[in-house]
């Protein structure tokens, strides 16, 4: 199902600059102080796009990120760091520089900051790694249908984590009541009423990949297909492309799975509603019913279409990488890590919707592989093939 985005554009959002280049710029050089920060590969799939009709297909693999196997160890560790430093500055008097906060010397204040936040996997994780970095607590909340491997990745860097009788949204709710009841510091990675601080921060996280993509890639794509969840990361990409337009200009096409395309079926609301439950996703880390709203505002003003593609569609998607045609380059995903191909896929298999995207001859995709087979038992009853995946590795490895 495509939806081309008719919102009607104000050119004037402030979100935008604060997800630019600039932003990116900033966040980029504080990561650099973290052991581990170096930009993920961005690779070339020469042949896939030849078999696709386009003129160029890359991706930008974020299956090692930090060693934490996803995208979201920006975001996470990025809003993670900011927080404990306001945390610091307001029982110092002054602001501590983030080597300070890094380098152990603040260890003792840090120890009596608890960070919360609800996770399908990969944010808790992340959240986990940044605490880890400071020395403060880290308590993650999971839904009930989270399996058992993701909570033993998110234990492994040192997080408290609980898993709740909860749906993903409702999860989420959980752990914001909580930090209100108990003096935590919530790191949210979706927006709700008033909410756009400190997951405006975890999405000026991500805008680190979009800017190392395009210092990467030898020209700016025409099009990114990119999969959402809440909306964070799309809304991020879509944000940083639409304020470097004076130099790029990239049409951004959401991609949802059909169970959960929240931003999708709220793309024309005047305030998003929680969409209707189904049966969970293989995508699981986009089984999401309700957007952040501030992706939901930042999307609707910047994203060009949006698309839902079906479930087997994803573990195809996860297949093709897994096995490249002859001389492109093997990537491994988990099958969210995978529903960007999926959509161009779909999208490409259809000639009215090639149509509708400008999907030809002269165009430039870029994929983002948002995470790699972190769940190797799904990864393996969906393709049919073993991997070994180094997704426990540490940051102080
Ligand atoms: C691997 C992966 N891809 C994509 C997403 C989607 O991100 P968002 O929820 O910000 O839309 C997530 C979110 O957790 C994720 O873990």
């Amino acid at each position: 199902m495509l939806k081309m985005n008719t919102h009607p554009r104000s050119a004037t959002l402030p979100e935008l600059a604060a997800l630019g280049p600039a932003a990116a710029a900033a966040v980029r050089d504080l990561l650099r102080q973290c052991p581990a920060y170096r930009p993920t590969p961005l690779l070339d799939l020469p042949r896939l796009a030849q078999e696709l009709g386009l003129a160029q297909l890359a991706v930008k693999d974020e299956s090692q990120r930090f060693g934490l196997g996803a995208f979201k160890a920006l975001g996470g560790i990025y809003a993670v760091l900011r927080l404990g430093q306001d945390y610091a500055a307001a029982r110092l008097q002054r602001t501590p520089h983030m080597a300070e906060l890094l380098d152990g010397s603040l260890r003792e204040l840090m120890r009596g900051l608890t960070m919360v936040c609800a996770s399908a996997g990969n944010h808790g994780k992340a959240v986990a790694a940044g605490c880890r970095l400071l020395g403060c607590r880290a308590l993650i909340y999971v839904h009930r249908s989270v399996r058992p491997c993701r909570l033993e990745a998110i234990r492994a860097q040192g997080a408290e984590v609980r898993q709740l009788d909860l749906g993903y949204d409702d999860a989420v709710a959980q752990a914001g009541a909580d930090a209100r009841a108990h003096g935590y510091v919530l790191v949210s990675d979706t927006a709700g009423p008033g909410g756009d601080r400190v997951t405006g921060w975890v999405m000026q996280g991500y805008t680190a990949l979009i800017d190392e993509a395009l210092e990467q890639l030898p020209q700016p794509p025409t099009h990114v297909f990119v999969q959402a969840g809440v909306g964070g990361l799309a809304g991020a990409a879509a944000a940083y492309l639409a304020a470097a337009r004076a130099t790029v200009a990239t049409r951004v096409i959401v991609v949802e799975p059909r169970r959960a395309a929240c931003l999708l079926h709220n793309a024309d609301a005047a305030v998003p509603a929680r969409i209707a439950a189904e049966a969970p996703s293989v995508m699981s880390m986009l089984d999401c019913r309700e957007p952040s709203l501030l992706a939901w505002r930042v999307l609707r003003e910047t994203a060009y279409a949006y698309l839902a593609v079906e479930e087997d569609e994803a573990v195809h998607a996860v297949r093709r990488w897994a096995a490249p045609s002859d001389g492109d380059p093997r990537l491994l995903a988990g099958a969210s890590g995978a529903t960007g191909l999926a959509g161009l896929l779909h999208a490409g298999a259809r000639a009215p919707m090639r149509e509708a995207l400008g999907l030809d001859a002269a165009a430039r995709v870029l994929l983002i592989n948002s995470e790699g087979p972190n769940d190797t038992q799904a990864f393996t009853e969906q393709t049919g093939l073993s991997v070994v995946w180094p997704a426990q590795a540490s940051m102080h490895a």
